[in-house]
């Protein structure tokens, strides 16, 4: 099949964040595709270079640090070097895997900026952003929480409320605090780059709309929905002491946003491994430049860095990007805080041997489409009835017999009888469709088809049945096995991209200490008459229930939030408990605070005091109902003033599922002004 002439392919890869192990969902959505697809090309024999690494910045690295009370370059390095040793173990076959603290990054990231800086592609802006004043820093959305305008949920994030899946601005949050200090966040002026992208719109939509309409439609139509709601300038720079920083005076504590600093990361492991020519793979037209994706990085990588480049200048824009839909778990999302997920490391020491199995499965449920879904059942079914019952149980018969009847010596054959020369002729056509469907980032149906060979081998031997032929005509049974032999040979070649380790066994049984070739697939002959065969072993052992079940109780122990359950929220010390001073008090009086439905205003006896606390607890008590109850309250938080009225600390409520709130109360009579603790 005519493909346009590149002279080699340049693939990246997502660069997975270092701040915890990778998952299933991150495999089947961007690294099992990626590496078929290398893995494809090198043995086409074209020219590729498969780019991997950390991602190490970005403001959920510095939490993680801050909640775990260790620095953001001991997360980082933790976990890329468990990321990828992980990969390595997997046969994700990156030819570099770098990471974005490297120096060489930290250099081509600046000098990339600067060139856009210099050559007056960005703007400058000041804008007024939360600072807190206490730690004196600018917060990123992520450090300011405050409760959800949609759901109440008390801790919703600056960007996002993790209870409903908003997303949010810091600026809806109702009562805003830091979450590193807790004090209430100020707004001050502050200045930052911004990559216009309203300019590179026009371009932009020529590009994509007119000149990709061959992308996958869940790519195309994420960018065309971007486009037609109008791009905006972004801001290219973020208040932060993680990360690159701002290569220009005047920003001191300003760093590269995380999102223009990774896709140069992608330049920056290239220069690394390519160090005198990396230009050929980032600038020659003849390179063609896929990247592999999960869908929420779609704007990222179609948008935002194709106009960083093309601001740039001189360098390729990616040819295709195949982002993928994500992969659930067991029908449910895969979540890494609820630690909803089966990991890579924790698979690979728990099933060893199996790393083909889960590349299989993954690749059979990836998510190309639509979301798809991970179970164990399927993946203990598509282990024992298609591996091990069609790929395994095929070679296997055919290299036994072998040994049988011929010694373990590929045997010559006769003449093919029409049904031989049937089933023949289908081999260059699965052998196509395998081709089209890789080439066009089907790997689904590639694996379909690729396996079709094997069922093809399988369906053959039932059918002509050597194991009796042989009792009265052994020409026939060498011609069976020879076309069987031959079978498995190609096998070899059209598995490999999927199953690495598998056709390593099945080129050893077969005693091929040379890989074959991708234009191998077309040879009729690929194993001589009178080639020795090794002795054969099972290529693939069934999986049994204990197994599945193992796996699925370890899921189960790890699911401890119901679904409407809020969250956990990160450790904390005791010292942070010991600065709440939380207190026994009774309410002396309550009433409505006037035109509200909300809130109660509640007069009580602390025990050190007697003070005032608006409360948003009318819907569920009448002022009545509060009345010499007695009450725990938050006595030391920061005075707020709330329609009028100072409110002097917080009553303490459980917020149930679903949102009720219900006091908590002593059981019994105790002083006012116990403290609780
Ligand atoms: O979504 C993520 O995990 C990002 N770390 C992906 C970055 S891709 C590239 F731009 F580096
Ligand atoms: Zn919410």
């Amino acid at each position: 099949m005519k493909q346009q002439e590149f002279k080699r392919y340049l693939v990246t890869s997502a660069l997975p964040y270092a701040n915890g192990p990778i998952h299933i969902g991150h495999l089947a959505g961007v690294y099992i595709p990626a590496d078929i697809y290398v893995r494809y090309l090198r043995l086409c024999g074209r020219e590729v270079c498969f780019v991997g690494g950390s991602d190490e910045h970005g403001v959920p690295i510095t939490i993680r640090a801050r909640q775990q009370g260790v620095t953001p370059q001991d997360i980082v390095d933790k976990y890329h070097f468990q990321i990828r040793e992980s990969f390595s173990r997997l046969g994700i076959s990156f030819d570099v895997y770098s990471r974005t603290s490297s120096k060489i990054h930290y250099k081509t990231a600046s000098d990339f900026f600067r060139h856009l800086y210099d050559n007056e592609k960005l703007l400058e802006k000041e804008t007024e952003q939360f600072y807190d004043p206490e730690t004196q820093t600018f917060l990123a959305d992520r450090y300011i929480v405050g409760t959800c305008p949609h759901c109440s949920y008390s801790d919703a994030y600056g960007d996002q409320c993790e209870k409903c899946g908003s997303t949010l601005s810091p600026d809806e949050l109702i009562n805003p605090r830091s979450s590193i200090s807790g004090s209430v966040p100020e707004k001050r002026m502050t200045k930052h780059w911004y990559l216009p992208l309203d300019a590179y719109e026009p371009w932009l939509r020529k590009w994509i709309l007119e000149g990709h309409k061959e992308w996958k439609s869940n790519v195309y139509g994420q960018c065309k929905s971007w486009l037609d709601n109008g791009l905006q300038p972004r801001a290219v720079s973020r208040d932060l002491d993680w990360g690159v920083p701002v290569p220009v005076e005047g920003a001191q504590g300003k760093v590269l946003y995380v999102w223009f600093d990774a896709p140069i990361g992608y330049i920056s492991n290239t220069i690394e491994l390519f160090p005198d020519s990396w230009e050929k793979w980032w600038k020659d037209k003849n390179t063609k430049m896929v990247h592999f994706i999960g869908k929420d990085n779609i704007v990222f990588h179609c948008i935002v860095f194709p106009a960083m480049l093309k601001a740039h200048g001189g360098y390729i824009l990616p040819d295709n990007v195949p982002a993928n839909e994500f992969l659930n778990l067991e029908g449910d999302k895969i979540s890494t805080s609820r630690n909803w997920a089966v990991w890579l490391h924790e698979y690979l020491n728990e099933l060893p041997g199996k790393e083909d199995v889960l590349r299989y499965t993954l690749c059979s449920t990836m998510p190309e489409t639509k979301d798809n879904d991970f179970t164990w059942k399927d993946f203990q079914a598509r282990n024992n009835n298609e591996l091990v019952a069609i790929l395994g149980n095929f070679v296997n018969r055919a290299v036994v017999l072998t040994h049988k009847y011929f010694n373990g010596l590929v045997p010559a054959a006769g003449i093919p009888t029409d049904y031989d020369q049937e089933v023949m002729r289908s081999v260059p056509g699965i052998a196509s469709a395998l081709e089209d469907n890789l080439e066009h980032y089907r790997f689904r149906e590639a694996l379909k088809e690729a396996m079709n060979l094997a069922r093809l081998g399988n369906k053959y031997l039932a059918d002509t049945e050597p194991w009796k032929v042989a009792k009265t005509d052994m020409e026939r049974v060498a011609t069976i096995l020879n076309f069987s032999l031959q079978l498995c040979a190609r096998l070899t070649v059209a598995l490999d991209p999927f199953l690495p380790f598998t056709t390593i066994k099945l080129r050893n049984i077969l005693n091929m200490p040379q890989a074959l070739s991708w234009q191998d697939l077309a040879r009729e002959t690929l194993l001589p008459g009178g080639h020795r065969l090794n002795e054969p072993v099972l290529l693939f052992d069934k999986i049994d229930d204990a197994t599945i079940e193992t796996q699925m109780a370890k899921l189960k122990k790890t699911e401890p939030v119901k679904k409407d359950v809020a969250p956990a929220l990160p450790e904390c010390s005791f010292a942070d408990f010991e600065k709440m001073d939380i207190r026994v008090a009774t309410v002396l009086q309550s009433e409505r605070v006037p035109k509200t439905d909300k809130l109660l205003k509640l007069t009580i006896d602390t025990g050190l005091d007697q003070r005032v606390i608006v409360s948003g607890i009318a819907q569920y008590y009448t002022p009545e109902d509060m009345v010499g109850k007695q009450i725990c309250i938050l006595a030391n938080l920061a005075p707020r003033t709330i329609r009028g009225i100072v409110s002097q600390g917080m009553i303490l409520m459980a917020k149930e599922p679903g949102g009720n709130m219900r006091l908590i109360s002593p059981l019994e009579g105790i002083s006012d002004g116990a403290v609780v603790g």
